[in-house]
């Protein structure tokens, strides 16, 4: 009989306590393979193999695999004694290997989920985007107490969640992920370029996943083996509090599952640890990755196979030699597969053969970031501007292309149409529809000596007006508010016909009906940027109208909006406005040979456009209207403010110029910004 311990109870307590710390504390768990002495809880379709791989799906359709370690862990620090002594969810720490085997052809599915849960029964769980882990009635459910860390290779659950397949998120109570990314590493040695891989084609992925349970912080790393651990993790979030999520005893493991698409889903070795750091594995101890899966070799008579096989390798040889030289000739372009549903997408080739290989002959321009080439498509014939821009800078080619990709959509008579893109390598191309008569600046500015075409009044009345209704489209007319950030006269091209059409969207971002813009950086150009924009660096309608002031008294006066140090056209408009001669700075090549009222209309309208206080300016809808004169313009004594102080007007330009810095650090979109000047230049 234990009388000591009978006669102390105390130290009964005590122990028992001290085991309970010891249970949570030292209980480091690691796997490097499996075998049937692994404490582990398997369920469904899960099977270890005698390879060492533990198998969680095989290639059947909506099955569902589960491993759990056995034995559940103590997750929660409820009497937290140290301060602020709220109780808070323990960190926890764990390093896996798994494998996915997908068909060679078409996609697999679905995925499989690192997984924390109260249990190792998911009664009713669905297989599919589900993951075996909840079904379509409890999804989202607080009451799941289920945390996953999903490695999914299909896109598509409800929509907008998950829109990438092949990728990490981070699921709590549900399939709707809170945080998702792209399967990706961020490259040694880098800030945030992304490396994307993909989950199913690579032999196996690396995975860490560490939680501060004290700083609510959660960090996903991810890695194809036999890589190293990466430095930063592709997932870092701060703002994670599992206190609600997790139970006392929890129980930690895998969840995989398949659905009409279906792959084999592995993991080669687990360690997890509570409070601490997760043994690392050695990958050399792992069992080899499952073979990528082949075609069915169903020919019996392999020796016939093998002969008929070693003749067609020499022509197979013969024209892999032959395809080699090809691509190397045309640089073949590789297709990543979210490129693959991009309707705008052009094919390299055709932009290639356009342009008869990107010649000097073709060149029509060069700005900063490359070159403007002039190119006929040869399945159309159509006539196209290729934009070139070499080694663009910027990362998040999904993120942009899926903004090209609604740019494209738009379509009106006065904007040049962005017909499509092309991405090869680092280089980008956008197609734009060709325009022969070049820029409004050029027309505008020309040497007179070129030859002795001026624009009449007329003509130029007409182009504003055209002007004013590709912006109205832009900023009211289309789904989505399209700020274009960079009106300007050498950003409107003139057609055959004398038809003005805005181009550049390069700048532009798209905006939803009435969201705030985000923006960091100012993009624009210097003389054209509204003054607030260089103290908020906010973009939105109204700073578009301040630069469409600019190009209304640019055209009526024939000046460009700043000369010199000391020449600034809006003021010097209004300068004259206050000595009552407001037709004294219409552009003198136009011999007075123009409408007066219009001329004033554009040059008030100019003044009222560029008024300093974004909300004194009208919206676009109300431009047009003046400009059809189908409403007055309101007295000028009405209009509240600056036209009295035109020193408040020299002093927004005063920081626009000084804040020149800023203009030209722009951020990654300004990089296919280019002058246009120089390409009108040549046309
Ligand atoms: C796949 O797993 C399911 C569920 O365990 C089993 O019924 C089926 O026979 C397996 N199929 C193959 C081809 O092994
Ligand atoms: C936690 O605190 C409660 C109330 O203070 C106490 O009843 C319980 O025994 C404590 N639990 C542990 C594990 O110390
Ligand atoms: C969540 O699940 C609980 C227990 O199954 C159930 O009582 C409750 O109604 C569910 N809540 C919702 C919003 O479905
Ligand atoms: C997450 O990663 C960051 C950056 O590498 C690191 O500073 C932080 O300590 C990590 N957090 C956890 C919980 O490991
Ligand atoms: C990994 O395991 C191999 C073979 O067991 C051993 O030689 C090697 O030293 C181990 N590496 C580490 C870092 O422990």
């Amino acid at each position: 009989m234990p009388i000591p311990l009978m006669a102390s109870p105390t130290l009964l307590v005590f122990l028992l306590f001290l085991s309970l710390l010891h249970q949570v504390a030292s209980k480091a768990v690691i796997f490097e393979g499996f075998d049937e002495n692994s404490e582990l809880n398997l369920q469904g379709s899960s099977i270890i193999k005698t390879s060492r791989l533990l198998k969680l799906t095989n290639r059947s359709t909506n099955i569902v695999g589960h491993a759990f370690y056995a034995t559940p862990f103590q997750m929660l620090n409820k009497n937290n004694t140290n301060p602020p002594l709220q109780p808070y969810a323990y960190s926890f720490s764990t390093n896996f290997v798994f494998s996915i085997v997908s068909p060679i052809s078409g996609s697999g599915g679905f995925g499989l989920a690192f997984t924390i849960a109260p249990s190792t029964q998911f009664p009713g769980a669905e297989a599919g985007h589900y993951l075996g882990l909840v079904n379509s009635a409890n999804d989202g459910n607080d009451s799941n107490h289920i945390f996953a860390v999903e490695f999914d290779t299909v896109n598509g659950y409800k929509d907008d969640s998950d829109t990438e397949g092949n990728h990490v998120g981070v699921n709590i109570n549900g399939m709707d992920s809170i945080i998702t990314e792209p399967a990706a590493y961020i490259e040694e040695g880098t800030d945030n370029v992304k490396e994307d891989f993909r989950m199913a084609k690579v032999d196996a992925v690396q995975v860490w996943i560490e939680y501060d349970g004290e700083k609510k912080t959660l960090n996903v790393t991810i890695a194809p083996l036999p890589l190293p651990r990466p430095s930063k993790p592709i997932i870092m979030n701060h703002n994670i509090d599992l206190y609600n999520v997790m139970e006392e005893s929890m129980y930690v493991g895998f969840s995989a599952s398949t659905g009409q698409e279906t792959s084999s889903h592995y993991l080669l070795g687990w360690s997890f640890v509570v409070n601490g750091v997760a043994p690392l594995l050695n990958i050399s101890n792992l069992p080899k990755p499952p073979p990528k899966e082949k075609e069915p070799t169903s020919f019996p008579w392999v020796n016939v196979a093998i002969g008929i096989l070693s003749g067609l390798t020499f022509c197979l040889l013969c024209i892999l030699f032959c395809l080699t030289c090809y691509r190397r000739y045309m640089d073949f372009e590789v297709l990543e597969d979210w490129e693959m549903d991009c309707p705008h997408r052009f094919r390299y080739k055709d932009l290639h053969i356009a342009t008869k290989g990107f010649i000097e002959s073709q060149l029509i321009g060069v700005g900063g970031f490359g070159a403007v080439y002039k190119g006929v498509l040869p399945s159309t014939g159509a006539e196209v501007a290729v934009k070139r821009i070499v080694r663009s800078p910027f990362h998040g080619m999904r993120e942009f292309a899926a903004e090209i990709e609604s740019l494209g959509k738009l379509r009106h008579k006065n904007l040049v149409n962005l017909q499509g893109w092309c991405k090869k390598k680092n280089d980008l191309l956008l197609v734009y529809d060709f325009i022969p008569n070049g820029s409004l600046d050029y027309v505008l500015y020309k040497p007179n000596n070129n030859n002795n075409f001026v624009l009449n009044w007329g003509q130029r009345f007409n182009i504003l007006k055209d002007i004013s209704a590709g912006l109205l489209y832009l900023h009211e007319e289309w789904e989505q508010v399209v700020i274009h950030r960079d009106v300007k006269t050498s950003n409107i091209l003139i057609d055959a016909h004398l038809n003005a059409r805005l181009g550049d969207f390069g700048l532009a971002r798209l905006y939803n009906h009435g969201q705030v813009s985000h923006t960091t950086s100012v993009v624009g150009t210097i003389g054209y940027i509204a003054p607030e924009l260089t103290r908020t660096g906010k973009a939105c309608a109204n700073t578009d109208v301040y630069s469409f002031g600019v190009v209304l008294l640019e055209v009526a006066t024939g000046k460009r909006p700043l000369d010199s140090d000391q020449f600034f056209l809006v003021e010097w408009v209004i300068e004259n406005y206050h000595l009552g001669q407001i037709l004294e700075v219409v552009d003198p090549k136009l011999d007075s040979l123009y409408d007066e009222e219009e001329v004033e209309l554009v040059l008030k309208l100019g003044l009222l456009c560029t008024q300093h206080r974004a909300d004194y300016r009208p919206s676009m809808k109300q431009v047009t209207r003046y400009l059809n004169f189908d409403d007055p313009l309101p007295d000028i004594a009405d209009w509240g403010h600056d036209v009295s102080g035109s020193s408040r007007l020299s002093e927004g330009f005063l920081e626009v110029t000084s804040s020149m810095g800023t203009v030209e650090a722009l951020g990654y979109l300004s990089s296919i910004s280019m002058s246009t000047k120089s390409i009108d230049a040549g046309r």
